[in-house]
């Protein structure tokens, strides 16, 4: 197989991966409509063709809260990824290292902090949910601290986990005990290679970061009900000092997706956003991020740094949320898949994939400088 786009790489993550896990990344809330609507709504910006313009030298870097990157895109943080290949976000972090673009380990990995840092040589971010337990959370902005994390990504769109009904079916959720255990399992017998590569060599599988306050449980008898039980749902604003007071690095928020609250996370000095709704993940039925974007970059785009994600699945997609003012793209599902179809090699591809897919765009739309990017490159 041959994979040259991100749907390559999610028909190679159906075939390895056992159900509850496919199901985990390619699933959204409900009816799943917000993670079509990102899609289709990036999928649906014309840009210009633009000719005669000296396309000869194209150049992608660019500088994200001090960083100087290659190109503006970094690997978002995504739950149980070190469950889609054998120690998964090992893997992606050192793919991410290799091409120089920032990886953000998200608080429910499998592969703790510590295990991270001893992969690779340069720092990482890392993203934080309000857990419950505030010693907790202290200890665990004191660990991303220690293991060198050079931003946080502090997500503010899960106060309750959304409805994900796939999650319900496949077993990953709702199912506590022998029964789920032995559902997954069945699940993983049709799916041997996956199921020697991580079931049985790649362990352990707990969630690394928050073994600590497990207390017997790993988090993946019921992944929701434990999300449920350990996120704090009562977290407001306010919990941004006690943030603040623990770490001092760059802090960005993850899930805005309107002007007001975009506007409050600048005044109240966070250093970026993620205009995101989570990959459709959440609140289904909310405006796709296309449509978010340029009210948002609008209020505060001269404020703060604005990142974007939702259905990015080219370097043109990249394009289009650079035109529609994002300073910066998260992957998500896109490197989910590369990494559950081929491991490192995979996620190394498929950066090599969007940032020759972002130069050529660029070229036929006729800018050769990130800066130069902007609603002029739009069909209005
Ligand atoms: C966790 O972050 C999820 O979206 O499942």
């Amino acid at each position: 197989m041959i994979y040259s786009t991100v749907s390559d790489f999610r028909s190679g993550a159906m075939r390895r991966l056992p159900r509850f896990l496919f199901d985990y990344v390619d699933g959204a809330a409900n009816s799943e409509d917000t993670a079509r609507r990102n899609v289709d709504d990036l999928a649906a910006i014309a840009l210009r063709q633009r000719v005669l313009r000296d396309v000869s030298a194209i150049d992608t870097t660019t500088e994200l809260f001090g960083q100087k990157l290659p190109m503006p895109v970094a690997l978002g943080p995504i739950g149980l990824a070190g469950m889609l290949a054998r120690r998964g976000e090992v893997q992606a972090a050192r793919a991410a290292e290799e091409a120089g673009v920032p990886f953000c380990l998200s608080t429910v990995s499998i592969c703790a902090l510590a295990e991270v840092k001893r992969a690779v040589t340069k720092p990482f971010w890392f993203q934080l949910y309000m857990i419950r337990d505030r010693g907790h959370l202290r200890d665990l902005l004191a660990e991303a601290r220690s293991s060198g994390c050079n931003a946080l990504i502090f997500t503010v769109d899960m106060p309750v986990p959304g409805a994900r009904h796939r999650d319900l079916r496949s077993g990953l959720s709702g199912s506590p005990g022998p029964l789920g255990a032995l559902r997954r399992a069945a699940q993983a017998a049709l799916h041997p290679g996956w199921a020697l590569d991580v079931g049985l060599l790649g362990h352990p599988h707990s969630l690394g970061n928050v073994a600590a306050v497990l207390k017997g449980s790993t988090g993946l008898s019921d992944f929701l009900a434990w999300l449920n039980a350990n996120f704090d749902p009562a977290v407001t604003w306010r919990d941004l000092d006690f943030i603040r007071e623990h770490w001092s690095g760059p802090l960005i928020l993850k899930g805005i997706l309107d002007a007001e609250d975009a506007k409050a996370a600048a005044s109240l000095g966070a250093d970026g956003i993620v205009v995101s709704n989570h990959g459709g993940r959440q609140l289904d039925g909310a405006l796709s991020t296309t449509r978010a974007l340029p009210g948002i970059v609008e209020a505060v785009g001269g404020q703060l740094t604005v990142l974007a994600d939702g259905g990015v699945r080219s370097g043109t997609d990249v394009l289009r949320l650079l035109a529609l003012g994002a300073h910066g793209v998260l992957l998500g599902r896109a490197w989910a898949y590369a990494l559950a179809a081929q491991g490192r090699a995979g996620v190394a591809r498929l950066l090599e994939l969007i940032g020759a897919d972002l130069r050529r765009s660029m070229a036929l739309t006729g800018v050769t400088r990130i800066a130069d990017i902007g609603p002029h490159i739009q069909e209005r």
